[in-house]
């Protein structure tokens, strides 16, 4: 018997060889990953197994503990992006029933609060207004009320430009027997983070913001006593992919397959944080921190007010107020047409009030923050 079959040619298209606008992205992420990182991204892939690429993946653990100035062991990328990583903690943490605390400040602790919740987690939440952080004093009464397995926090809030201190937190969680979860996905690489001092179990950040790489491998680690939770679950993880009983395996000296690694994304963190290394982590903090005063400066010299106040604000990303009857959306689309920066705007609370800019990794540099300055004088 003969089959037939003809090929529907209605979804065909002749498509133009692949042509993207040059961009200067200064929004909240991403922003655009150094010349040398695209570079190493262009190395032929290898197997994911091969003795080679092993040893990349033993680099990348190291310097991973470098950047966020850790020894724990388990500490890896995760195949996809930051939201990928936060799952993880969540993840591999969490259990039904399980008193999760999350601080809300902003979009990415709302985030959490939902994610959290499809875990079965009891989810409990402070808040505070976007732009502002929370206390010790005031986490020390929300730990005394809750009581959670679980308190997470934001480090840098990309929604609203603010910088929750940790200081001290780490130490309260292990007086109330909890373990502290932060994020720190607009943080690594740019903002001074002390994992092991501070007393942080769970952590996840991204490729594509402080470290200076295109988006999709993600940063994630665990301390022991966060382990030890992971090892003493009544049930399996939820989620297969992000299991890391499974993963460690991968990382680990047993080299089991677990899924196919994007090879080349591990190229570019590698290389990402070989430069890091290279410029050394406190130098490239102080630089960051230059490059946004730098900015404070023209913008306040263009009569622009700041959203968050001075001591709390991110070297990363800043919110720009939007002074009244200036169209936002129309600003920042001139800016993209005519002068190709991308700046972002607010989002929730924040939206249509601010413009969130970013100084992240490579883009870290006074010439970004000249050529914003001049743009913006052009439009405003
Ligand atoms: C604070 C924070 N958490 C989580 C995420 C999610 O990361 P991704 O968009 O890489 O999945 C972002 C993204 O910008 C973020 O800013």
């Amino acid at each position: 018997m003969t089959l037939t079959f003809s090929i529907n040619d209605r979804q065909r298209l002749q498509l133009a060889p692949l042509e993207i606008p040059t961009r200067l992205l200064l929004g909240p992420g991403p922003s655009n990953a150094h010349p040398a990182v695209l570079q190493a991204m262009n190395t032929p892939p290898i197997g994911h197994l091969d003795p080679a690429f092993l040893h990349l993946m033993d680099e990348i653990q190291s310097q991973l503990r470098y950047v966020w100035q850790t020894e724990n062991p388990l500490t890896i990328a995760v195949s996809g992006t930051g939201t990928a990583a936060m799952e993880a903690t969540i993840a591999n943490v969490t259990e039904p029933g399980d008193v999760v605390l999350v601080g809300v400040s902003g979009y990415f602790g709302n985030r959490l609060v939902d994610m959290a919740g499809r875990y079965g987690a009891d989810v409990r939440t402070i808040t505070k207004p976007w732009g502002q952080v929370f206390s010790l004093e005031e986490l020390r009464t929300a730990l005394e009320t809750h009581r959670p397995a679980i308190l997470a926090l934001v480090h840098a809030e990309t929604s609203t430009g603010a910088r929750q201190p940790l200081e001290g937190v780490g130490d309260l969680c292990r007086e109330f027997g909890c373990l502290l979860l932060v994020d720190t996905v607009t943080s690594l690489g740019g903002v001074p983070i002390f994992l092991d001092q501070w007393g942080i179990d769970l952590a996840y950040s991204c490729s594509q913001k402080g470290l200076g790489c295109p988006p999709g491998a993600s940063p994630f680690t665990m301390s022991p006593r966060a382990m030890e939770k992971l090892q003493q679950r009544r049930n399996k993880v939820a989620n297969w992919y992000l299991d890391m009983s499974l993963l460690s395996k991968y990382w680990g000296n047993e080299r089991t397959y677990h899924h196919t690694a994007p090879t080349n994304m591990y190229y570019a963190l590698r290389e990402a944080l070989r430069l890091i290394a290279e410029e050394g982590l406190a130098n490239g903090w102080g630089r960051h921190q230059k490059n946004v005063e730098y900015l404070w400066e023209g913008l306040e010299d263009l009569g622009l007010s700041l959203h968050v106040a001075r001591e709390f604000r991110l070297p990363t990303l800043t919110t720009v107020c939007i002074p009244e009857g200036v169209d936002g959306k129309a600003i920042a689309r001139q800016l993209l047409n005519e002068h190709n920066i991308e700046i972002g705007g607010g989002l929730g609370e924040l939206a249509g009030k601010v413009w969130r800019v970013g100084l992240m990794g490579f883009n870290s540099r006074k010439e970004s923050v000249d050529s914003l300055l001049e743009a913006l004088r052009q439009v405003l």
